[in-house]
């Protein structure tokens, strides 16, 4: 049965079955409506909550919103408006999403909820969305719905339909009437991507029709409400023909759909269903019935919710907004507020750390031992500020004021106002604990002081200071700008503030952290050591760069391991690899050819060769280079034997980790390879996937590997007792 006005009242009551007693009560304080003269005002506030969600009971209360609406013919227009500071509709509520994953999804469940936002469209009269703020997914689909859009143009206003990230589409007429209003193309470019538009770049592609300051948003609106309750002017969907120019040319329609899918296959290498059925959905839908376009719609949708794929990008979505709530520290400690940081050594790390801080309003004081030094770490900072200039994502204007914010010096003047410093020079313990030395004499005694080590022990280098408490890991990846991960690393003597400080300003200049440990390689670089070394292994057994590469991108991984080892530099991937396996022994020995590629100055796509050979940005293989590794005459090794031997040896690493507790929880090993190497986020993450290949199907494996190969694959003893107690990683009770 179709929601409809005569049946309202009833499907309440159906809905009301499946939701908290008080749901409703809350919808109805959430969403309101008053009226200011002939105009009517929608406003949304979700009571006793900071963000504005898409319930079913609000979709409800808002469908009968509109009856009350319908049926008063003194309101003439009507405005929907937020009353969150920074959120206009963050999406649908997940944990709804969740539910329908659960399988409790049917297609004309969510249909009734898709006619909320028809019935909102067909009111006899104009509507005006007046946003400000996050309005995501469902937000915008309810913003589609309504005739016209008026957007604040301050940098909190993002507009996006971002379902494909969490797996599916959007089931609430997205992928109806985004392509109505701005056409295919830049349809299909924001619904396939989920990426955001700020005020004004919406309107630019004809999304919003109106873009005003923040402060006079409602104002604006009302009055813009007055103007067309006089015209009576609903909308029409006008797609400018310069939006439309492709599509409108036969055959047009066509190739933009085949470029996407082609676009889609490179990237994902068909991993993702989601992207796949969006584009599938308008190919069947566009330019067509919008009731059966909706129908399609739900169907998609519903299909995909209950994918693998879904459920687990879904579960990362929890991971992150676990991270969100998590202070890096049980109980009630505060991290301190940080304003002022600093920054010793500005080389490829400093200067991506300095940017950072500096593009988050934290003004920095950069040191190095010479100014050409701090000339670079500028530059570098510089540079990426420019990217974003040049992608418009940055005005010149803030680009130098975000520099302003970085000063560089060659002592340690200015250091003994600091709240923080983050400490990346070269990575030698014996310079390390020099500098650690100087700055515990520095700054103030409240100072947290972080160093960014990628191997080297923070409770050896804290103890070059009076005051070991205050030092703490803060390990960034690079790139700075683009790695989301940051590993914060707890040392033996580190405080819970100094802990808190560092989890809670990652945070806030936008990264993802974790907190571990004081141990080797802490957790992402001592995963990747035994993957990267079997990946050379495999080399030698001879299988090539090229084709080992392919294979794990289509496993998910955002690039092959030889690639990744001419990313890293075969002298940093030398490095480390000889500092684990100095700390963890044979298991980690490396394959010595990696010294030797890295003697032959091929360092990897630094400086022009590696494995590879890299010139104009493409990679090629070298046969020279693989002769003088001694790689065999090819053997045949199937894809799985590859995949199973590099991504087994990684479990069975992080098996050792969870059981040295290292990690709070599991959980952080899954963020880890996610956000610090990209880790098959479609797989939720090395344990999830280990969890579903099953603990006892890995252990089985690794023994044959142990004996056939070598005792690197051995199995340790914490996977085998998951494997004998039929548990997983997760300790989900094994399925039966
Ligand atoms: N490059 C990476 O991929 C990466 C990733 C994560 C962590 N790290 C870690 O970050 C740190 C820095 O690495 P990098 O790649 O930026 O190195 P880099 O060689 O690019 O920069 C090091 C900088 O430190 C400066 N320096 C040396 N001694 C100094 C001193 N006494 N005082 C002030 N400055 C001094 C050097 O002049 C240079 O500018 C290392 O500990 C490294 O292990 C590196």
């Amino acid at each position: 049965m179709e929601l409809t006005r005569e049946n309202f009242k009833q499907e309440v009551a159906t809905f009301k079955a499946g939701f908290k007693e008080d749901a409703f009560s809350i919808a109805e304080k959430s969403l309101t409506l008053e009226k200011k003269g002939n105009i009517g005002v929608i406003s949304f506030d979700q009571y006793q909550e900071k963000a504005n969600k898409l319930s079913t009971p609000n979709m409800l209360r808002l469908f009968e919103l509109c009856l009350q609406i319908e049926q008063d013919k003194s309101i003439e227009a009507v405005v929907v408006i937020s009353r969150k500071p920074t959120i206009f509709i963050a999406g649908a509520d997940i944990s709804e999403i969740q539910r329908l994953a659960r399988g409790e999804a049917t297609t004309e469940s969510l249909m009734k909820l898709q006619a909320v936002f028809t019935f909102l469209e067909s009111l006899s009269i104009p509507v005006i969305a007046a946003i400000h703020g996050a309005c995501m997914g469902g937000g915008t689909e309810l913003a589609l719905a309504c005739d016209y859009r008026m957007a604040s143009d301050g940098p909190e206003t993002k507009i996006a339909l971002p379902e494909v990230l969490l797996g599916v589409l959007p089931g609430w007429g997205g992928t109806q009437r985004m392509p109505r209003l701005v056409g295919l193309e830049k349809s299909l470019d924001l619904i396939l991507t989920g990426k955001s538009l700020d005020g004004k770049r919406a309107k630019k592609i004809g999304l919003v029709d109106k873009v005003v300051p923040v402060e006079f948003l409602e104002e604006k609106a009302l009055a813009w409400a007055q103007d067309l309750a006089r015209t009576k002017k609903k909308r029409s969907y006008e797609t400018p023909l310069k939006d439309r120019l492709l599509e409108s040319v036969p055959g047009g329609k066509w190739v933009i759909f085949d470029q996407a899918k082609k676009q889609v296959m490179k990237q994902t290498k068909g991993n993702y269903p989601a992207p796949l059925r969006i584009i599938e959905t308008l190919r069947k839908t566009y330019g067509g019935d919008l009731e059966k376009g909706l129908k399609v719609e739900a169907k998609a949708f519903t299909d995909l919710v209950v994918t693998p794929e879904s459920q687990c990008l879904i579960g990362i979505f929890y991971l992150q907004e676990k991270v969100k709530k998590d202070k890096g520290v049980e109980g009630k400690i505060a991290g301190k507020d940080i304003k002022r940081a600093g920054v010793v050594g500005a080389g490829v790390m400093g200067g991506g750390i300095a940017q950072l801080f500096a593009a988050k309003g934290t003004r920095v004081r950069m040191k190095d031992i010479q100014w050409d030094a701090v000339a670079k770490g500028y530059k570098a900072a510089h540079k990426i500020f420019q990217k974003l200039v040049d992608k418009k994502r940055m005005k010149p204007n803030e680009l130098a004021n975000a520099m302003e914010r970085i000063e560089g010096s060659v002592d340690y003047s200015g250091f003994s106002h600091l709240d923080l410093v983050v400490e990346a020079v070269v990575e030698s313990l014996e310079i390390k604990k020099k500098i650690f030395q100087e700055l515990g004499e520095k700054v103030s005694s409240e100072t947290i002081l972080a160093t960014n080590t990628s191997s080297l022990s923070i409770s050896e280098i804290a103890k070059a200071t009076k005051d070991p408490k205050r030092v703490v890991g803060m390990h960034f990846f690079n790139p700075v700008d683009k790695m989301p991960l940051v590993e914060v690393i707890r040392g033996r003597e580190t405080s819970d503030e100094a802990v808190a400080t560092v989890f809670q300003y990652a945070k806030k200049v936008g990264k993802t952290p974790i907190v571990v440990k004081d141990a080797p390689g802490f957790v992402v670089n001592r995963i990747l050591g035994p993957y990267l070394n079997e990946a050379v292994y495999l080399l030698l057994e001879g299988v090539s760069p090229t084709r080992m590469d392919s294979v794990m991108e289509k496993f998910g991984m955002p690039m092959g391991p030889i690639t990744l080892l001419d990313e890293v530099g075969l002298d940093v991937a030398s490095k480390v690899s000889h500092v684990l396996h100095q700390a963890f022994g044979e298991r980690m020995k490396p394959p010595s050819v990696i010294d030797l590629v890295a003697k032959e100055g091929r360092l990897g796509k630094k400086s022009g060769k590696g494995i590879y050979l890299h010139s104009n940005g493409k990679r090629e293989e070298d046969s020279d280079i693989l002769n003088k590794m001694g790689v065999k005459a090819v053997k045949e090794i199937s894809d799985d034997e590859i995949i199973k031997r590099l991504t087994y040896v990684m479990v069975n690493e992080a098996a050792r980790i969870v059981d040295e507790g290292l990690v709070r929880d599991v959980s952080d090993i899954d963020i880890g390879m996610i956000f610090g190497t990209g880790f098959a986020p479609f797989r939720g993450g090395l344990l999830r996937y280990a969890d579903k290949v099953g603990p006892e199907v890995i252990v089985s494996e690794l023994d044959i590997l142990n004996k056939t190969l070598g005792e690197r694959f051995q199995p340790c003893q914490y996977l085998q007792q998951l494997s004998i107690d039929g548990k997983k990683f997760y300790q989900e009770a094994k399925a039966t």
